[in-house]
């Protein structure tokens, strides 16, 4: 056989396995009859650092704004966010968080200082969205609030002072000063994070340094509202590093009555290879999407590595893994401010978002909590503004597709996931979860991973009727923009049953959740 030949039955070879694969039909079964674990809903949690336009412009945007607000706040932002039935949000940092010293925070707005944020593009600070406009904001979206102490350059009164001045109904002069400044009732902190990856950015340590100062933070950062308890989360392991991971289970496991924690945090970033990110957000082509997807796709790696470690120490599954920073982190928009973390949003982000909590989902009783990284204007957002306009993200519908499997209760799927190859990269064709929702319906979530062409599944079930939505795009880089912000939107979709079976066909590169009605 020549070249020409060799190539040309190489590139039918190609065409006809590809045609196959797509023609292919995969069988699906949800086992409905072997419930799992409750996927705790807190794993759709959001971070909102001060960073960029993240917090300033994103949320706070100050009572005399022109942009409609309620004391401040975003009134856009808000309705968009109660969609997402938001569970909590983290704040202040991030990195910002070890070096936030909240009494610049409280106060007449008029007399707080400006101070510097080193950590993201040196600029000013002014402190106006602190303790009270956070604990606003996450009451105007119906969330509960995880706030992260300072570890890295604050000091355990401090922390200590913080939690006494939100939590305490005692006449104190902390409770005092809270009432002066507009809440006499103590607030409800649901978590508490005990620094922020103090490995790195909140000091450095070794995990065995970090263990001694988590011991005097986890005694000393007492909430007192006995009617509203608060998680500790500890900082946890960077990725696949597992130092953090082994130092502070053992030091759980060996604790004493004076200090206890709920959690250990976890961070990892769909990146791609080398730092600082490079992978483009807009204008990519199939190369780049596997590329990514691969990467996000680690997470489940991630979680069993560490889940193991943590189960030799915690068989009990006491201590949640809290994923409290995922997300693709791109290279930044051109033209943005440098430090700022601006990004646009693609469908390939949409499918990243739907993977990942799919991952968590299949982990759910370890990984009861996760936050994507960050909620408005920073990273893989889910809203973007500029001045009194806003979009959705393609990540934001995801997150509201999603709702009815907050809290639901997992349900095994059986399915064949197939294989797409680009080069060496070999990803599964599609991914599923299904569970039954605190409504009593039974949800099913497809992922769609292949962009090069539709999934033909057939559902057998006894359900009559699977209606839902699909959120597709026509390539795989699509985006919303401010003057196309439908371009990647749920559409609504149905399909009968057919003697105990469903068929459904998912554009490439898609997301779909559906209800079986029946
Ligand atoms: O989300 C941006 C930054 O990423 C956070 O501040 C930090 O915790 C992480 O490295």
């Amino acid at each position: 056989m020549n070249l020409k030949s060799a190539l040309r039955a190489f590139l039918i070879g190609v065409s006809a396995s590809a045609s196959m694969a797509h023609a292919q039909t995969v069988p699906l079964t949800i086992e409905t009859d072997r419930p799992g674990a409750k996927i705790d809903r807190q794993i759709f949690g959001q971070f909102a650092e001060h960073l960029g336009r993240g917090v300033y412009e994103g949320v706070w945007v100050g009572p005399d704004s022109s942009i409609p607000n309620t004391r401040g706040i975003r009134n856009d932002v808000v309705a968009a966010l109660r969609e997402l039935r938001v569970p909590n949000v983290r704040w202040p940092g991030g990195c910002f968080a070890d070096e936030y010293h909240w009494r610049n925070g409280i106060g007449p707005l008029a007399e707080r200082p400006a101070t510097l944020n080193p950590n993201w593009g040196g600029v000013i600070e002014p402190n106006s969205f602190g303790t009270h406009e956070f604990l606003d904001f996450v009451q105007q979206i119906g969330a509960e609030a995880y706030i992260s102490v300072n570890v890295g350059s604050g000091t355990p009164q401090e922390a200590a002072d913080w939690f006494e001045y939100m939590t305490t109904a005692q006449p104190t002069a902390l409770a005092k000063q809270r009432a002066a400044n507009g809440h006499p009732q103590p607030y409800g902190i649901s978590f508490m994070g005990i620094g922020n990856e103090s490995w790195g950015c909140g000091g450095s340590m070794t995990p065995e340094e970090y263990a001694a100062q988590l011991r005097i933070y986890a005694r000393y950062t007492r909430n007192y509202n006995a009617e509203h308890p608060t998680r500790k989360i500890a900082v946890g392991p960077d990725g696949a590093n597992t130092g953090y991971t082994e130092a502070v289970m053992k030091a759980w496991k060996e604790r004493n009555w004076s200090w206890d924690i709920d959690g250990l945090s976890l961070h990892y970033y769909t990146v791609g290879a080398g730092w600082p990110p490079k992978f483009a957000a807009t204008g990519f082509g199939v190369q780049e999407y596997a590329t990514l997807i691969d990467y996000t796709l680690r997470m489940n790696d991630l979680l069993r590595t560490h889940g193991a470690i943590m189960d030799k120490y915690d068989p009990e599954k006491k201590i949640a893994l809290v994923v409290d920073e995922w997300g693709a982190w791109l290279a930044p928009t051109p033209g943005s401010k440098e430090g700022f973390l601006e990004q646009q949003n693609s469908v390939r982000d949409a499918i990243i978002a739907a993977l990942n909590i799919n991952i968590f989902a299949r982990h759910a009783e370890r990984v009861r909590m996760a936050n994507v990284a960050q909620m408005v204007n920073v990273l893989q957002a889910m809203i973007l503004t500029d001045r009194d306009k806003l979009v959705l993200t393609p990540s934001y519908h995801v997150f509201r597709m999603y709702v009815p499997f907050q809290d639901a209760t997992l349900l095994p799927v059986k399915f064949d996931a197939g294989t797409y190859a680009n080069g060496s990269i070999k990803l599964p064709r599609i991914d599923a979860i299904a569970a039954r929702g605190k409504d009593d319906k039974t949800w099913l979530a497809i992922t769609n991973i292949d962009p090069t062409g539709p999934a033909q599944l057939e559902l057998t079930t006894r359900a009559r009727r699977a209606a839902g939505q699909i959120l597709s795009a026509p390539t795989v880089d699509s985006v919303n923009t401010f003057e196309a912000p439908a371009t990647v939107a749920p559409k609504s979709f149905e399909a009968k049953s057919s003697g105990n079976r469903i068929s459904l066909k998912l554009p490439p590169h898609s997301v779909a959740v559906i209800e079986l009605e029946p």
